[in-house]
């Protein structure tokens, strides 16, 4: 096992964080961008709570509102005109995974001379890696998508019908200041999907990563049981504030790269759903619940042990060697039924999503993850054919 580790984020966790904002954004600059959602933040008053903090430390705020679910590269371009025209020095990031991610993308658009699709990854090459930002409190009121202690943001482009990611080290957020308390408002849905979301963070790496990293397969699994144990608590209770807490740090666990760290581990069925997403405008983990299952089916036949282990281990299921597909495929079961019983789609017939495009989808993701420079090692390898297969 080799590998190298570097994550710059300061987190600050904990329920009444939130009155921290603006001494903790006060070091980073004086003029904030606050980049918000479609509306959620105002009707739960955290907007005005947050930048009651940002005012109190002296700090001019500037407002980016509007960010759609699967945010748009014109909502980009439109907070980098903002950002721009203002004099912004920091960026403030009060949503969910789509708020943080546009937030990313202006901080580094703010710099970028050009169209900041640019910044995009299409598969390699790709040169326009960002190399500067403005620095970026991130404060997530979902727990889901990691992207608050993480380099990625996932954007989509309405024009070209096409949804990807940019990575980048000035990505990374300077403070995650996560306040489970702003996460007791979302809404059940949108709780199962965090949920969805986080496992399939974890499972990706667990099933497409080298042998030999037991360390991080036991991370993975206890990322994994805690949001087995939680999230229903969540789901059931919006207001179980320990369930919210121990959610919410899963799910920022599960995509800071330390569960993955030496694992190689790629995203196909991350990459699969932003193509189908980018065509349908769905919810990210509605289309992972649908997907993840489908895809595991298809590993579990190359790679059987692994699966074996999660079914033992997560399911506590019996098997009669690592090579017991039968077994494999009764923890695949397990975990699908899990996804239904926090109310996941699990067929995409669910979203009034038909068959027409599958082939499309299948090119799409292709060109993305199969770029031979191994930025995402898929394991197995997936081929058109194969992801015809998951998706039908
Ligand atoms: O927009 P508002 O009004 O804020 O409402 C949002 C939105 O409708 C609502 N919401 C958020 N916090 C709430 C709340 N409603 C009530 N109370 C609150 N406290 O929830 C809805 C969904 O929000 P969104 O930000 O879209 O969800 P999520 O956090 O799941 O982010 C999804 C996006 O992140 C990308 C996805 O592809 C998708 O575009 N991802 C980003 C990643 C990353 N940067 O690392 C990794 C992920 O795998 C993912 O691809
Ligand atoms: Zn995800």
């Amino acid at each position: 096992m080799q590998f190298e580790y570097d994550n710059p984020t300061r987190v600050i966790f904990g329920a009444g964080t939130l009155a921290r904002l603006g001494e903790l954004t006060r070091p980073h600059g004086q003029r904030a961008l606050v980049v918000t959602g479609g509306g959620s933040v105002k009707r739960s008053g955290l907007f005005e709570r947050a930048t009651k903090s940002l005012g109190d430390a002296g700090i001019t705020v500037f407002e980016c509102a509007g960010i759609e679910p699967n945010p748009r590269l014109s909502s980009v371009k439109r907070g980098a005109a903002i950002a721009r025209d203002n004099g912004c020095d920091v960026i403030v990031a009060l949503g969910g995974g789509s708020t943080m991610d546009a937030s990313k993308a202006i901080a580094a658009a703010v710099f970028h001379d050009g169209d900041p699709w640019d910044m995009i990854y299409h598969g390699q090459p790709h040169p326009h890696v960002p190399t500067r930002a403005l620095p970026l409190i991130a404060v997530p009121t979902l727990a889901a998508t990691g992207s608050e202690m993480n380099s990625g943001a996932v954007i989509s482009n309405e024009e070209t019908t096409e949804k990807s990611f940019m990575r980048a080290d000035c990505l990374y957020p300077r403070v995650a200041l996560l306040d489970p308390e702003l996460t007791l408002g979302v809404p059940r849905d949108q709780t199962a999907y965090g949920v969805c979301d986080l496992i399939t963070h974890v499972t990706e790496s667990y099933f497409n990563g080298v042998d030999d990293t037991p360390l991080q397969d036991r991370f993975a699994e206890g990322v994994i049981l805690t949001a087995l144990e939680y999230g229903p608590r969540a789901i059931a209770n919006g207001a179980d504030l320990e369930a919210r807490a121990q959610i919410q740090w899963a799910a920022t666990l599960a995509l800071n790269g330390w569960v993955n760290v030496g694992t190689n581990g790629g995203y196909p069925v991350h990459m699969i759903e932003h193509t189908v997403s980018a065509y349908h405008d769905i919810t990210h983990a509605a289309g992972l619940a649908i997907i993840n299952p489908a895809w595991m089916r298809f590993a579990a036949r190359h790679r059987p042990a692994r699966f074996v282990q999660f079914a033992q281990r997560v399911f506590g299921l019996p098997a009669q060697g690592p090579d017991d597909l039968a077994a494999a495929l009764a923890g695949i079961d397990r975990f699908e039924a899990f996804l239904k019983s926090i109310g996941c789609p699990t067929r995409f017939s669910e979203l009034g999503i038909g068959d027409a495009l599958i082939e499309t989808y299948a090119r799409d993701t292709v060109r993305i993850i199969n770029d031979g420079k191994g930025n995402l090692p898929g394991r197995p390898p997936m081929s058109e054919a194969d992801i015809v297969a998951v998706l039908t």
